[in-house]
């Protein structure tokens, strides 16, 4: 208790969780009044520039943009770039308590307006399970074993996109359809400093890639230069791997079987719907809820699990692959074949038990926005209406990158 601290003298401060940060730079780039900057070690905030806009909260994909600590003076720059983990908060004593809880309650709010402008704050869906996050940190990370590893692109395409297997033995690290782990290359950056951690998108089941064998896995693209894809595409069977996370509490596969799940992706972003399929095959086989998918390829052999795919039964899995750079064909994008399937898309979109899944390409997400807006054009559906309406009740989802 701090019996000199008179309770006008508190402040808010917006802080990044350095233990959870993994240095992707979002909120530097989406910062407004440039109050975030970093080192090489830390992204911080700039006590005297912050607005307290929260541009940066939704857009951040773990949640570490997301930290507050009641002040009398402001942690400065220097202060949070030495950081390793969080400081705690201080306790100000009872003669402060009022304002410590009004000065939270400020915060709540302006988290609140700041989400129904950009057409509403992320909602998981209703019947998501809840999930876990941040168990394991940059500094605690859980060390996983490489149970397999293997090229899931054909040996013919120019992309070398694999398949990842992590066990986690005795280790408890849960993670729910929809969610992302961190991975850690070892060794450090020609200056010294640790490597930054990626993220990736698990790609199986709740209860593993083998069912109850405590594993998940990963669809890892090689990138040129890439430290952790290359790290990661490189691995052998047996190798130990540091894991951070679970991340992400919203993008997560609902739950009843009734729901209709629409899922839109390019690329590596067919992670989480591998999982999602998986997850309604081994938990609702029969259910009547629809699952489409949209999925954007240059070419069949660039696609990941093109040949595991081809075997899902459509009465699972409404697949529409469509290709951008075959031979003699025009292209076609994932929005293009939504607007040419459109009766079928407007069909699902006038339910309430439809839910839209994006996950992919940065640049792929205006054109299905534009391409369903047309669907709805043409069904007297109002898509201006409908998105923000989907999006606060949960159904509607999308992580680009
Ligand atoms: P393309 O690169 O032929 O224009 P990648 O293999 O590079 O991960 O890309 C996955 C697919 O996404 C490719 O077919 C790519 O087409 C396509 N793509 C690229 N830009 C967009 C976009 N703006 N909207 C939808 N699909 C896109």
């Amino acid at each position: 208790m701090n019996a000199l601290v008179r309770p006008s003298e508190l402040k808010k401060q917006h802080l990044i969780d350095p233990e959870i940060c993994i240095r992707c730079g979002t909120c530097e780039a989406t910062c407004p009044v440039g109050a975030v900057s970093h080192d090489d070690v830390n992204y911080v905030v700039d006590a005297d520039k912050c607005e307290y806009c929260m541009d940066c909260i939704a857009p951040c994909p773990t949640g570490s943009i997301d930290n507050w600590r009641i002040v009398k003076v402001a942690y400065s720059l220097a202060d949070q770039l030495g950081w390793a983990e969080l400081p705690r908060q201080e306790d100000f004593g009872e003669a402060a308590a009022a304002a410590v809880e009004a000065i939270e309650g400020e915060v709540g709010a302006l988290l609140e307006r700041a989400h129904s402008g950009t057409g509403g704050k992320p909602v998981a869906p209703v019947t998501a399970s809840k999930p876990t996050v941040n168990i394991f940190t940059r500094t605690r990370p859980a060390t996983a074993t490489v149970q397999g590893n293997y090229r899931i692109t054909a040996q013919n395409g120019s992309s070398d996109v694999r398949h990842i297997v992590l066990s986690f033995g005795e280790t408890l690290f849960p993670v729910l359809e929809g969610q992302s782990i961190g991975i850690v290359p070892p060794g450090m950056r020609a200056d010294g400093r640790p490597h930054d951690v990626r993220l990736y998108s698990v790609a199986s089941a709740r209860d593993g890639e083998k069912r109850n064998a405590n594993n998940l896995s990963l669809t890892v693209k090689r990138s040129e230069g890439g430290v952790a894809s290359n790290y990661i595409c490189d691995l052998k069977i047996g190798e130990k791997v540091q894991v951070t996370g679970p991340f992400g509490a919203t993008f997560l596969m609902p739950n009843d079987p009734s729901t209709n799940i629409i899922m839109i992706c390019t690329g590596t972003g067919s992670a989480p719907f591998r999982a999602f399929t998986e997850r309604r095959r081994r938990a609702a086989p029969g259910a009547p809820g629809k699952m489409i998918m949209f999925f954007g390829a240059r070419a069949p052999e660039e696609l990941p699990y093109f040949g595991p795919l081809q075997k899902v039964p459509e009465s699972l899995l409404e697949k529409h692959l469509v290709y951008s750079r075959l031979p003699g064909r025009p292209k076609e994008y994932v929005q293009d074949r939504i607007r040419s399937r459109a009766g079928r898309l407007a069909d699902l979109l006038g339910s309430e038990q439809t839910h839209i899944f994006i996950c992919g390409l940065k640049g792929m997400e205006a054109g299905v926005d534009e391409a369903l807006a047309d669907v709805c054009r043409g069904y007297s559906l109002d898509w201006s209406r409908l998105k923000p309406q989907m999006r606060a009740t949960g159904r509607y989802h999308v992580e680009t990158y």
